[in-house]
């Protein structure tokens, strides 16, 4: 099988659109994933996974903090994942006009959400290119109170349905995560999680 179906067969496997927010001495931010699996079949072990690429901002902040919250998105959240999924937080202050407050970890939940998971971040694995975080969920809630419910935003829903005038820089940026990855794929360390900084 060529590799581009292969590609195609395990896009099947990808998770819903989520968005990922951090914090880090007072700086706040968000990102994208659709990468973000449940890791626990025990109820009241309930953990998820998530893969972050080692070239977004937000990877070292989760990193260094060991906290992140992942927040599952209606399908009519498609500007957010504009907002935080196409720039990098080192270059704006992406959550600036995001409504949202610090949770009980000290990193933002956003206001408008499907749901929402506070983590601690319990084990990590390196990939070469990502780090795949493993989280205990320590807070679940689901957004505003007064926001329509709607469906959970998957993968294809956003492929299917983001505007025109965005996919060429989509794809663009998608080509070069995809670069990245392919150089740095095969260059797995033996990471170990410490835990959090004292
Ligand atoms: C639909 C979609 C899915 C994405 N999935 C992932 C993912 O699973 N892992 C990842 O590291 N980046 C993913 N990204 C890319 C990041 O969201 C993007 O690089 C973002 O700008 C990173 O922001 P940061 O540098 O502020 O952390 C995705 C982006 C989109 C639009």
């Amino acid at each position: 099988m060529r590799p581009d179906q292969v590609y195609q067969l395990l896009r099947n496997l990808t998770s819903p659109v989520v968005a990922v927010t951090c914090e880090r001495a007072g700086k706040r931010n968000g990102m994208i994933s659709d990468s973000a699996v449940r890791a626990s079949i025990v109820p009241t072990i309930p953990r998820l996974s998530v893969f972050i690429h080692k070239f977004n901002f937000s990877h070292d902040v989760i990193f260094e903090t060991g906290r992140f919250v992942l927040h599952l998105l209606r399908s009519d959240q498609l500007e957010l994942v504009h907002k935080l999924g196409f720039v990098s937080g080192r270059d704006r202050d992406k959550l600036a006009d995001v409504p949202h407050a610090l949770g009980r970890l000290g990193a933002p939940v956003l206001d408008d959400c499907y749901a929402h998971f506070e983590c601690r971040v319990a084990n990590v694995m390196d990939t070469g290119s990502s780090t795949c975080f493993l989280g205990d969920v320590i807070e679940v809630g689901h957004g505003r109170a007064d926001a329509p419910r709607g469906d959970v935003m998957t993968a294809a829903h956003f492929r299917g349905h983001m505007p025109a005038a965005w996919r060429k820089e989509y794809e663009d940026l998608l080509a070069a995560a995809q670069r990245f990855a392919a150089e740095r794929s095969r260059d797995i360390r033996a990471v170990t999680w410490k835990g959090l900084r004292p």
